[in-house]
């Protein structure tokens, strides 16, 4: 029997996730949004471009939670997005009721999914999610440092014209400016990054360019769009977790998961490199980090923290 996601959220980055589900015939698809119509459209839409891209799932749209139930893994988008000008933490408010929402529907309808959160501000929000529907904290993550850090790896390759694929490194932290790249585990080519400023093949300072433009990644491109927010790449990062567990593939990837001690910090959702295979979290992966990147995770982690505490003023249950 094929496998059931469910998309909670038919919006930008929903639609785009069922495509891509669907060209990689990785499970049938429920999309649910409150616009039942957009859901059942976009569905509808998708699943005539089959004969064409010639894969075989069943795509449907919904408005009732009861149509989602028993779903293998269940990817969240629901939510406002930003405007121009606007910071992820702004979305908090108006997220965070949505989140309580999507929670209540999904716990006791899908009670055994691994849960793939990607509405922001996002530390926050799958926080809050995990905590309003009880679902075991290794099957409830986060999509964030997936795609930091492919855009980090992204404006590398453009800047050292060297593939993407031969640049390895990590953005870890919380999903907002205060997200820390990596430089210590990022690799060009075999090549450690501070090895490749030594021999003056890039200048600290483009570096320190490239790496605040990866924090400011998801503004760059909300003020292009002037409505809305980014869709294609957060899609992309999401269907890699999903595939991830799906096919206990047990890979190394970077998402905001549920920390109990490690990197030296209790009790918050952060970005952590994680191995996910068919148990959800199966391990977090604790890197070496230099002085500077603890002292900057720890900022990260704490402006999370900060965040969560001002939640709790919104709704004083969580
Ligand atoms: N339940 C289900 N769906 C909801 C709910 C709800 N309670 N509230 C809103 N939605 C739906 C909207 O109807 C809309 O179709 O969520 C969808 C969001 O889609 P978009 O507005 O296109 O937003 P998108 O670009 O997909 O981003 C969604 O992900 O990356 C984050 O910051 C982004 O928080 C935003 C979220």
């Amino acid at each position: 029997m094929k496998k059931k996601i469910t998309l909670i959220g038919a919006g930008q980055i929903g639609g785009t996730l069922a495509h891509l589900i669907a060209l990689k015939d990785l499970a049938d698809v429920v999309l649910f949004d409150v616009a039942a119509g957009i859901a059942k459209g976009k569905a509808l839409d998708i699943a005539q471009s089959s004969p064409v891209n010639g894969f075989n799932v069943n795509l449907s749209g919904t408005d009732d939670y009861e149509d989602t139930k028993n779903s293998d893994v269940i990817i969240i988008t629901a939510g406002v997005p930003r405007k121009p000008g606007m910071t992820r933490d702004d979305l908090l408010g108006i997220n965070l009721k949505i989140i309580k929402e999507v929670a209540e529907g999904i716990k006791n309808t899908s009670p055994n999914a691994f849960v793939i959160c990607i509405t922001n501000p996002l530390d926050v929000i799958v926080m809050a999610l995990q905590k309003y529907s009880s679902l075991p904290k290794n099957k409830v993550i986060g999509m964030a440092g997936i795609l930091d850090s492919s855009r980090f790896i992204y404006f590398l390759s453009q800047e050292l014209k060297v593939p993407v694929d031969k640049i390895k490194s990590f953005v870890l932290g919380g999903h907002g400016d205060s997200m820390v790249a990596m430089l210590g585990s990022t690799e060009v080519d075999g090549q450690k990054i501070t090895d490749l400023i030594k021999e003056g093949k890039i200048s600290k300072e483009r570096l320190d360019q490239i790496v605040d433009r990866t924090k400011k990644g998801g503004a760059e491109i909300v003020k292009y769009l002037e409505k809305g927010s980014a869709f294609y790449a957060p899609a992309a990062s999401g269907v890699e977790m999903a595939e991830c567990y799906l096919k206990d593939l047990k890979k190394q990837l970077p998402c905001a998961a549920h920390l109990d001690g490690e990197y030296g910090t209790k009790d918050i959702y952060a970005g952590v490199p994680v191995i996910i295979g068919s148990g959800g979290v199966e391990k977090i992966v604790e890197l070496q980090l230099s002085s500077d990147e603890k002292e900057n995770f720890k900022k990260s982690v704490d402006s999370v923290r900060d965040l969560f505490n001002a939640a709790k003023k919104i709704d004083t249950s969580l």
